[in-house]
């Protein structure tokens, strides 16, 4: 009913307005005053050489964020793999390993069958869940909830940010177990996190001119998303959220593998979205559009007024976000590539909330 859609026209909507409210309760619960409860009590990093992260669909892309964050800040090798691949290909499990599943449900069979599987393996096994009654949370060591409240559109989006909020605060845990930030550093980087809701409300200020492009953008037949370091996975979650439930032809890209296919796809009629942060490998980002444009491809740059700036004259669209530490852009970009999505499928009229042929969840292989 409209009550429950808190007077937004979809569940999704709704779900993707709440995000700044929904992120600040999580990082409520999980940090006190100025410092950090510990998310995870009883887990010490220092026990471990390797971490493996598995999960399916928008909860993949998420530990693929995770991935350069556990790397970067802790310095602990990642491996990431879609469930489905990871449960038959026999993936060996040294001693040392930490296995932490993610999934909105928490009962994704594919997730919870690679649980299983390194359970087998006595690893030690940790889930980041939506549903803490679920049966990935139930047959877990550790069990870190994310908190978003009930996620009712077929397509994720509360649940995607809150996990990559809890994901970075494990990141920031392991890297102080790991002697790998200091106390002030700590402070400074949850300083940054409590920062997301404020910018998250200014770039919902954006909606109207994101719906206004992404008219345009429902009339491609394909879609190009690119994005650099972490917001490489984000890039492959703008795209997938696009196809859900625009049934647009969406893919997402590292930047810099545009040259090694993609590339082949631009033409004036094929939208590339490139999410970038203005960081230290922005000039690359450029370059990459220079040669998108070269080939009269249509480039929406979503930046901050920095990156706007560095990208000079001849992108199709600028959407700004708020500048923001570069390491946590995908949480706050995940909020233009989700409203992307959301008014190209109103533009297109399809079924937001309830897409064909997907299920919220996929309890069966
Ligand atoms: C389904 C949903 C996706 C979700 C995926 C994983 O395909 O449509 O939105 O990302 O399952 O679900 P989980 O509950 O494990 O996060």
């Amino acid at each position: 009913s409209q009550v429950e859609k808190g007077g937004h026209r979809h569940f999704m909507a709704k779900e993707i307005a709440e995000q700044p409210i929904v992120l600040g309760d999580a990082l409520s619960h999980y940090l006190r005053g100025e410092g950090m409860e510990m998310p995870a009590p009883g887990l010490d990093f220092t026990e471990f050489d390797r971490m493996v992260m598995v999960a399916c669909g928008t909860a993949n892309y998420a530990c693929v964020v995770a991935k350069y964050w556990f790397e970067s800040l802790a310095g602990i090798s990642v491996e990431v793999d879609i469930a489905s691949e990871f449960r038959y290909r026999e993936p060996p499990i040294p001693p040392r390993t930490l296995a932490l599943f993610v999934s909105q449900s928490g009962e994704t069979a594919d997730t919870l069958a690679a649980l299983r599987y390194c359970e087998g393996k006595a690893a030690r096994v940790v889930s980041v869940v939506n549903v803490s009654e679920s049966s990935i949370a139930r047959e877990s060591d550790l069990v870190l909830p994310i908190r978003a409240g009930a996620e009712i559109g077929v397509a994720s989006t509360k649940a995607f940010t809150c996990q990559l909020t809890v994901l970075f605060l494990l990141a920031l845990m392991a890297a102080h177990d790991r002697g790998r930030l200091d106390a002030e550093e700590l402070e400074a980087r949850i300083a940054a996190l409590r920062q997301i809701p404020g910018l998250m409300n200014i770039a919902m200020a954006s909606s109207d001119e994101i719906a206004a492009v992404a008219k345009s953008v429902s009339e491609a037949r394909d879609v190009l998303f690119l994005g650099r370091g972490a917001m490489f996975p984000l890039a492959m979650e703008g795209a997938l959220k696009l196809k859900e439930i625009s049934y647009i032809h969406a893919e997402g890209y590292a930047s810099g593998e545009l040259k090694h296919g993609p590339i082949a796809l631009v033409d004036k009629t094929v939208p590339v979205i490139v999410m970038a942060p203005s960081d230290h490998l922005f000039d690359k980002t450029v370059s990459n559009m220079q040669e998108v444009m070269a080939r009269g491809g249509k480039v929406l740059l979503i930046t901050d007024v920095k990156g706007a700036r560095a990208a000079g004259d001849g992108c199709w669209k600028t959407i700004l976000m708020p500048e923001v530490d570069p390491l946590l852009a995908p949480i706050l970009y995940a909020l233009p590539a989700q409203l992307l999505a959301y008014h190209a499928a109103i533009a297109k009229g399809t079924d937001v909330d309830q897409p064909r042929n997907l299920a919220k969840s996929v309890t069966v292989e």
